[in-house]
């Protein structure tokens, strides 16, 4: 199964990701944690990227579609994948899916996560993530250990308020656009309500994957 996470900065997609990918017994690919790995390496593709992330801004539709067929060559996605943070532009979405049509494959589903934008900048300026592992954190101060591997917990530089105001405004004018894209296509959109308890919020996901 290839599924794709859809819903604005903070929505919960990384950690619903998480969680699925445990359910179903499918790897969570994000973009943006490829991204950040690049930025920590310094590797040349990061040192690119990192301009645009800073301010919140999307990184050009080649680079990610350059990640995306990297993936999809590799083994890790052979059996399914969840994919979080890709497709976030009309051109993403048509890419991908002729990549996925030239293999043979297609997504299969894509999971709509909404949240009101309160919510949203409350969960991002309370965010701290781990620096080795990228799972986020809510209520854990920078410093703090990551419970998962033992990395430590740092603030994200787009999570400055600045930086979530352009994220949030990118999202409307860039991203948005591909919801219409999916409903037009008909490709099997479905809309969950993210506020609330995690847990529920998962019961929610795997109830519209049964549709
Ligand atoms: P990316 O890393 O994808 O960031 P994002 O989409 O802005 O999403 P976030 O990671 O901020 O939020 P999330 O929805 O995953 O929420 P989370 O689970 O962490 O991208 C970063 C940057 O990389 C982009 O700005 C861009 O520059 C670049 N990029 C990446 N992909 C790209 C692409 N395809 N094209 C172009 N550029 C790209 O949760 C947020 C917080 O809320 C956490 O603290 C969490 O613990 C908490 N939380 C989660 N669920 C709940 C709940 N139910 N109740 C209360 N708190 C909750």
């Amino acid at each position: 199964m290839i599924l794709v996470l859809l819903g604005p900065p903070g929505a919960g997609k990384g950690t619903q990701g998480e969680i699925l990918a445990d359910r179903l017994g499918i790897p969570k690919i994000a973009t943006g944690d490829v991204l950040r790995s690049a930025v920590r390496d310094g590797t040349e593709q990061g040192r690119a990227a990192k301009v645009y992330m800073d301010r919140g801004d999307l990184v050009p539709d080649s680079v990610i579609l350059g990640i995306m067929k990297e993936v999809l060559a590799s083994p890790v996605a052979s059996n399914g994948a969840i994919l979080d943070g890709v497709v976030r532009t009309v051109p993403q979405a048509d890419g991908l899916t002729l990549m996925l049509a030239e293999l043979g494959r297609k997504i299969d589903k894509f999971l709509l996560f909404d949240v009101d934008d309160d919510e949203l900048v409350k969960r991002l300026g309370g965010r701290t993530v781990c620096d080795t592992c990228q799972t986020p954190y809510r209520g854990l101060e920078p410093g703090s250990k990551c419970a998962k591997c033992g990395g430590t917990l740092v603030r994200r530089k787009d999570d400055e308020p600045e930086s979530i105001r352009n994220r949030l405004a990118v999202y409307r004018e860039q991203t948005e656009p591909v919801i219409e894209w999916v409903k037009e296509k008909r490709l099997g959109l479905e809309k969950i309500d993210a506020a609330g308890d995690p847990e529920v919020i998962t019961q929610r996901a795997m109830k519209a994957l049964e549709k």
